[in-house]
């Protein structure tokens, strides 16, 4: 069909609507859902707060022990938890999180420069919205901007901006010592070989970051800062500026608020994790309400496999009373299946299975 016409960012419509009217503004390309499916009464979510100095003790003494055990039934109820003692600093995550303010501050010519819509095309990198594949789609109320940062021989720097590139290189390399650290003890949980996952992560992996912007939005209750959806990566970090809620869970079909405590960061597994560990650990089906008055910041990195690798539940996990409830999937091919997905607002796991 006709190319749709470029969009204004979200931040833009948001600073030049004065709401009025029953919508409060809110223009209908953005209306997701009707009003009083709104977040009073949410419940909140009981996931645990993992220390990770604790879970990962090489010796894997006693309060390992108690970690892991938290760990492993949070995996196989939200596939989210927090995490503390995480050996990032507190000043590099608030550097990275002003440097990211700092991006979406400046004037919009600026913000161009950096545009994920090149001769007309979508591209997966660079600033702007998610793809908008018809004029029907629902849109999302927030703005991001999109990085591969790992394989580092991979990166495109020209859409790196000044006041992001240092300190998202330091952040991206004590992410990665983060899931390096995590991955194994999953693999421990199934009773799966330590190195099961790490070694799919070889050849090249990638890790993509996102900035996400959420501006305060009139009728939060009306829209999505982000749809419903799973990820999927293997596994996602998710840091949130000044600990503003607005993500939610879904968890046997009711919503629940992920809860936020400061300086932790959030891990959020992906379905590539759920593929191989056979359904046993979740990816949840989360998605992200905007606050009515406060703008909203989060920093995500995405750790994927090679695009060109093969997944499939693990075979230890497989016996003839425990099918196989995935099929084989291609990384690359999956993640293109998500991003169509998403703009329909489907899930893309369904394909998997
Ligand atoms: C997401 O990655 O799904 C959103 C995370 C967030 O902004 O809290
Ligand atoms: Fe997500």
């Amino acid at each position: 069909g006709e190319e749709p016409a470029p969009l204004l960012p979200v931040q833009e419509l948001a600073a030049s609507r004065h709401g009025a009217g029953d919508d409060g503004g809110v223009p209908s390309r953005y209306v997701a859902r009707r009003a009083h499916d709104g977040s009073e009464g949410t419940p909140t979510a009981a996931v645990p707060v993992i220390d990770l100095g604790r879970l990962c003790q090489p010796a894997g003494g006693g309060e390992s022990a108690d970690e892991a055990a938290k760990l492993r039934a949070a995996l196989q109820s939200w596939g989210l938890f927090l995490v503390v003692n995480h050996g990032i600093e507190v000043s590099l995550m608030d550097a990275v999180t002003e440097a990211s303010r700092e991006f979406f501050r400046q004037p919009l010519v600026e913000k161009q420069r950096y545009t994920n819509m090149v001769g007309g095309n979508f591209q997966l990198e660079g600033y702007g919205n998610d793809r908008v594949a018809t004029e029907e789609q629902v849109l999302d109320w927030s703005d991001r901007h999109y990085l591969k940062v790992e394989p580092q021989d991979e990166r495109n720097l020209a859409l790196w901006p000044p006041c992001l590139r240092d300190v998202l290189h330091e952040f991206t390399t004590k992410c990665t010592t983060l899931k390096d650290c995590l991955i194994p003890e999953m693999a421990k949980l199934l009773e799966l070989d330590g190195n099961y996952f790490s070694n799919q992560f070889s050849g090249k992996a990638e890790t993509y970051a996102r900035f996400n912007y959420y501006p305060p939005c009139p009728r939060p209750e009306l829209v999505f800062g982000l749809k419903p959806h799973t990820d999927a990566s293997f596994i996602t970090l998710v840091m949130v500026d000044n600990n503003i809620g607005g993500l939610q869970v879904l968890r046997d079909g009711e919503w629940y608020n992920v809860p936020n405590k400061p300086d932790t960061l959030l891990v959020n597994l992906g379905d590539q994790m759920e593929i191989m560990s056979n359904g046993i650990f979740k990816s949840p089906v989360h998605r992200v309400v905007p606050d009515a008055e406060k703008e909203r910041l989060s920093v995500v990195m995405f750790y994927s496999l090679d695009p060109e690798r093969e997944i499939q539940p693990a075979g230890k996990l497989i016996d003839e009373n425990h099918p196989a409830l995935y099929k084989k999937v291609k990384i690359k091919e999956y993640i293109a299946g998500l991003f169509e997905y998403f703009a329909q607002g489907k899930l893309v796991i369904e394909t998997a299975k």
